[in-house]
C-alpha cells in the first residue's frame, strides 16, 4: 500500500528519498513521485508505474532539494495514472503526500470548490493540500496548519507536508497510517516503515496514533493527538539491514522461503527451553492472563487468518479448548457473542493491516481476559496497542506472498497451545514432547525445501493450467487453502481448496483432465480417508499432485506424480508441509513471467480498508 518517505537535510536528499521508494516497493503501488525544496523554491517529478522511472525522470529533470517528500501510490481512489500520483499541490508552494483513506473527501471537496478551488487529480488526497493551503493563510505556520486541518479529517491517514516558505521542514501526522521518525546526524526523515531508511539511519521513533510531528535539521518534535509535547521512545534497530537486500536469491520470496528454517530458529531462540520458558515467551503479564482462559478468538487476514485456522485444530485436539477464527473484515462489522474466558488473539505479520487492527480496536477490552497479538514488526500498532506481545522473528518480509512470517506464526501459535494448554492441565511430559519435535523443525525446513529441483520440475505442468484444486484433510485443510492462496496471488492462476472429504459434495463436478490437483499427505490417522478422496480425483481423470510422507505408502501412476517428503511428526507437520506449496507456486509463477514479489493490484501491507 502507498509508501511515504520524507527528508529535511543540509544535502540533496532526492537520492535517499529514491532509495526509500525502491525499499518500499514491496508494499505494491502503481506511481510514484518526490517533491523537493531546493533555494528556487518547489519542484515536482512524478510518474506513473516503477520507481525506476521516476529515478530517470529525477535524474532528466535535474531535480534536486535539501527538503523533500516522496510516495508510491497504490491506487483506492482515481485510477492509476500521473494525475492522481502523489505528491499533491495547491499553489506551487505546498506539497503533500498521504497513506490512507479520507472518508468525507467528497463534502470537503464540495466545500473547498465553492471557495474556488481548483481539482487537478480525482484522489481523496487533494482535499488536505487544499485545506492546508487555506489554513495557512490563516496561521502562516505549516504545522498548526495541519493541525487545524486534521480535525476536519475522518478516515485513516499519514500525512507529509512541505512548503517552499518554510523550507528547511517537514510537518507529518499519523492516524490509522503507520508512520515512523527516523534520526539522523543534523538531518531527520519520516517513512512508512523504517525499512526504508536503514541506509541513513537505525535510531527510529514510532509515532502513536494521532501524533504529528515536526521535522527541522535541529530535531523533531513529537506532540499527541491533543497538542501535548510528547517524548516517545527512540529505538536502536540492529542487523535487520541485510536482511532486507535480495543477496544471491533472484526473487525477495524465494529468498524468504529459503530462510525460513534460520526464520524459526529465530523465534524458537530462548523460548522452548522449558514448559516455563514457553509462557514466559508471551510477557509478563500472560501467566495470569492465561490463567482465566477458556476460550480463545483468534481474528486476522489472509495467509496470517491460515495460520488461525491451523491453531484451531491444534488448540481443540491438544490443549482442548475451544477456538474461533474468522476474518477481520467479516469480525469487525458482526455482531458477535464473547463468551466468559475469552482470549482475543491477533495474528499479523506487518501489525498495521487495517482491517484487523480496525478489530482489535473495536475490542470492548473488558469483555475479553487479555488481548494477544503475534507479530513480526516490533513497534508495529498492533503491537503497541496489544496487551501480551509475541513478536515472531522472521526478519523483514519483502515479498508480497507471505512465506516465513506464515511458519514462524505457527510456530508461535503453537507455542500459544502449549502455554495455555499447560493451565488447562497438558501434562509438562506432552508439553517436552512437543517441544523435541519443535527442535527438530528448522532441520525438516530445510529437508522440505530441498525438494526445490524436483518441485520446479513438476511446476512445469501448471503453467498453462487455468485452474487447480488444493486438497487437505483436517490441520492440512488451512494448509492447502494457504497453497491455494500462494498460487493465485504470484501466478494468477485461479485456485480454491477444499477439505478432501467435501470433494464430493461439488467441486468434484470441476475435475478433469485440464484440473491439476494438489494434496498433501502426511502420515496421520486421516491419510487412509484421503487416499479414497484421492481416487475420486483419479476416477475422474484429474491429474493429482501429491506431496506425501516417505512412510504413506502412496504410489506413483499413471497420472499420480508424488513428491515424498521426510517423516514429520504430526503435530508440526502443517508448518513443514507448506513449504512444498511456497516453492510450486514460487516456480509457476517465475515460468509464467509474473512479477513475483509484487504481484499485480496487491500490496504488502494493507493500510486501509
Ligand atoms: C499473503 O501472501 C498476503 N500477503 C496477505 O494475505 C497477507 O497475509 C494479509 O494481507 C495479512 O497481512 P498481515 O499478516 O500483515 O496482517
Amino acid at each position: 500500500m502507498c509508501g511515504i518517505v520524507g527528508a529535511v537535510a543540509q544535502r540533496n536528499v532526492s537520492n535517499i528519498l529514491i532509495t526509500g521508494l525502491k525499499r518500499l516497493e514491496y508494499r505494491g503501488y502503481d506511481s510514484a513521485g518526490v517533491a523537493l525544496i531546493n533555494d528556487q523554491g518547489l519542484q515536482r517529478v512524478r510518474r506513473q508505474g516503477k520507481v525506476a522511472g521516476l529515478e530517470q525522470a529525477v535524474r532528466e529533470t535535474d531535480a534536486s532539494g535539501f527538503t523533500g517528500i516522496a510516495h508510491t501510490r497504490w491506487a483506492t481512489h482515481g485510477r492509476p495514472s500521473e494525475k492522481n500520483a502523489h505528491p499533491h499541490l495547491s499553489g506551487e508552494e505546498l506539497a503533500l503526500v498521504h497513506n490512507g483513506i479520507i472518508e468525507n473527501f467528497q463534502e470537503l471537496r464540495e466545500e473547498l470548490e465553492s471557495e474556488g478551488y481548483q481539482f487537478a487529480s480525482d484522489t481523496d488526497t487533494e482535499v488536505v493540500v487544499h485545506l492546508v493551503h487555506r489554513a495557512m493563510a490563516e496561521t502562516a505556520d505549516l504545522f498548526r496548519a495541519l493541525q487545524s486541518v486534521v480535525k476536519r479529517l475522518r478516515g485513516a491517514y499519514a500525512l507529509g507536508v512541505i512548503h517552499a516558505r518554510e523550507p528547511h521542514r517537514l510537518v507529518a501526522v499519523r492516524s490509522g497510517s503507520p508512520l515512523v521518525v527516523g534520526l539522523g546526524i543534523d538531518e531527520n526523515y519520516v517513512a512508512s516503515d523504517q525499512l526504508a531508511l536503514l541506509p541513513v539511519t537505525n535510531r527510529f521513533v514510532f509515532l502513536g496514533e494521532g501524533d504529528m510531528v515536526d521535522v527541522t535539521l535541529e530535531g523533531v518534535r513529537i506532540f499527541d493527538a491533543d497538542g501535548n509535547e510528547v517524548n516517545r521512545e527512540v529505538h536502536e534497530l540492529d542487523g535487520a539491514h541485510e536482511d532486507a537486500e535480495k543477496g544471491e536469491y533472484r526473487h525477495y520470496m524465494q529468498k524468504e522461503i529459503f530462510e525460513q528454517p534460520a526464520a524459526i530458529q529465530r523465534t524458537l531462540e530462548d523460548r522452548i527451553d522449558s514448559p516455563q520458558s514457553v509462557s514466559d515467551a508471551f510477557g509478563e503479564r500472560a501467566t495470569a492472563i492465561f490463567d482465566q482462559v477458556r476460550t480463545v478468538q483468534i481474528v486476522a487476514c489472509g495467509t496470517s487468518y491460515h495460520a488461525g485456522m491451523v491453531a484451531r485444530y491444534w488448540l481443540e485436539a491438544l490443549a482442548g479448548i475451544p477456538c474461533q477464527v474468522e476474518v477481520a473484515s467479516e469480525f469487525r462489522y458482526r455482531q458477535h457473542v464473547v463468551p466468559e474466558g475469552t482470549l482475543f488473539v491477533t495474528i499479523s505479520q506487518s501489525g498495521e493491516t487495517a482491517d484487523t487492527l480496525a478489530a482489535l480496536r473495536d475490542t470492548d477490552s473488558s469483555n475479553y481476559v487479555g488481548r494477544l497479538a503475534i507479530c513480526n514488526v516490533d513497534g508495529s500498532s498492533l503491537v503497541r496497542e496489544s496487551e501480551l506481545v509475541f513478536l515472531t522473528k522472521a526478519g523483514p518480509e519483502i515479498g508480497v506472498a507471505s512465506t516465513k512470517a506464515f511458519t514462524t506464526q505457527l510456530t508461535a501459535l503453537l507455542m500459544l497451545v502449549m502455554a495455555l494448554g499447560r493451565r488447562k492441565g497438558m501434562e509438562d511430559e506432552k508439553i517436552e514432547s512437543i517441544l523435541n519435535e519443535l527442535r527438530q523443525l528448522p532441520n525438516l525446513i530445510e529437508q522440505a525445501a530441498s525438494l526445490d529441483k524436483p518441485i520446479e520440475q513438476l511446476s512445469r505442468a501448471f503453467v498453462e493450467k487455468h485452474h487447480t484444486l488444493f486438497l487437505g484433510r483436517g490441520v492440512q485443510f488451512p494448509v492447502a487453502m494457504e497453497g491455494a492462496l500462494k498460487l493465485k496471488e504470484i501466478s494468477y492462476i485461479h485456485a480454491e481448496a477444499y477439505p478432501a472429504g467435501e470433494l464430493k459434495h461439488g467441486p468434484l463436478a470441476l475435475v478433469d483432465k485440464d484440473m491439476p490437483v494438489v494434496a498433501v499427505a502426511p502420515n496421520d490417522e486421516l491419510l487412509e480417508k484421503l487416499k479414497s478422496n484421492l481416487q475420486e480425483v483419479r476416477a475422474r481423470g484429474g491429474e493429482l499432485y501429491l506431496f506425501a510422507d516417505k512412510n504413506a505408502h502412496v504410489k506413483e501412476g499413471e497420472g499420480i506424480h508424488v513428491l515424498n517428503l521426510p517423516a514429520v511428526p504430526e503435530i508440526i507437520a502443517p508448518i513443514v508441509y507448506t513449504v512444498p506449496l511456497q516453492l510450486l507456486s514460487y516456480h509457476v509463477a517465475v515460468l509464467r513471467g509474473t512479477d513475483v514479489d509484487q504481484p499485480r493490484n496487491l500490496a504488502k501491507s494493507v493500510t486501509v480498508e
